[in-house]
């Protein structure tokens, strides 16, 4: 008699809350490119229980997972090895096990970045390269991008927090890889007006549903914008950045391109990301028209 065949290999993503999570649907259609076999779960975990619930999840068989909001810090105290990257964010988005227990890197950074290449150069037919970023925020969600927004070769960030604190250890961190790669990085306590080339929302007022209070003139015509936020309608950031006449995006894009690079890690094997955001994009949109 033979045995049923074991069950695919087990992922998962947590976060709290984690209902709406577009990940199991992306790492499913990137299995199905790619023709491994694989099993893609969203797993809430208590405010206060990340670390039992990934526990808990381990001993299931799980193999790896994505962190999200709010327990990329928790994931990276968590890890045994950590990535240079995840190392500079102090945030993990990516974990799985090996000989050497739990390692954790964080593909947020470089998500953003191929995703803001794309249609920076699409869009505006400009690099990312010597553009000033103003970077909103300094949670989880900034720590992830900024490293890899200095490696991209933009040649100044401003960073602004509601908590200017938390903006300082941000840039503090990150000095010496702006030294060294010639980027002028600073904190600034109000969002500065005529400036940036490009804005980037990494706060989580779109999360909200609330728009930024931004003064006149930090948003205006023949700049970009991008939110690392996304849903099926525009978030307040992008619809506040298009009535100020800039190019917006939403982080729909940064959604597969990170997810992408986690795959790659998991499973040796990069996904092609085009036909995936595409169909993201249809699936939203027939929401947007199910919901009118
Ligand atoms: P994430 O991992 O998504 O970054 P987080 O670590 O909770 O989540 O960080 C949320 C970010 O959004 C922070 O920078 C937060 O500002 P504070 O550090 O001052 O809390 C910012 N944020 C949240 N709501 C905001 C709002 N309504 N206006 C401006 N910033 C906001």
């Amino acid at each position: 008699m033979t045995s049923p065949p074991p069950p695919p290999p087990l992922y998962a993503v947590f976060g709290n809350p984690i209902a709406h999570s577009r990940s199991p649907r992306i790492h499913a259609l990137f299995a199905e490119q790619t023709g491994v076999a694989l099993r893609y779960e969203a797993r809430l975990a208590p405010v206060d229980g990340f670390e039992a619930a990934l526990d808990a999840f381990y001993a299931e068989g799980g193999r790896g997972a994505n962190i999200t909001v709010p327990f990329k810090f928790d994931a990276w105290r968590l890890c045994v090895r950590r990535s240079p990257a995840a190392q500079l964010a102090q945030a993990v988005n990516t974990l799985g096990w090996d000989e050497g227990g739990l390692w954790g890197d964080n593909t947020d950074g470089i998500g953003l970045v191929r995703d803001l290449a794309r249609v920076l150069a699409a869009d505006t037919h400009r690099p990312l390269q010597g553009q000033r970023v103003l970077l909103l925020g300094a949670g989880g969600a900034a720590s992830g991008v900024l490293g890899p927004l200095i490696a991209a070769g933009a040649r100044a960030i401003a960073l602004w927090n509601r908590s200017a604190d938390k903006a300082q250890a941000l840039a503090a961190r990150h000095s010496a890889l702006a030294a060294q790669h010639g980027a002028d990085l600073q904190v600034v306590l109000e969002p500065p007006t005529h400036w940036a080339d490009g804005v980037i929302n990494a706060t989580a007022a779109s999360l909200e549903g609330r728009a930024l209070d931004l003064p006149d003139g930090v948003l205006r015509p023949a700049q970009w914008a991008y939110d690392m936020m996304y849903g099926a309608h525009d978030t307040p950031f992008v619809a506040q950045a298009r009535t100020a006449g800039a190019s917006a995006w939403d982080g729909l894009g940064m959604l597969v391109e990170q997810a992408a690079q986690s795959y790659t890690l998991w499973h040796g094997e990069a996904p092609t990301t085009a036909p995936v955001l595409a169909t993201l994009r249809a699936e939203l949109a027939a929401a947007r028209q199910h919901s009118a």
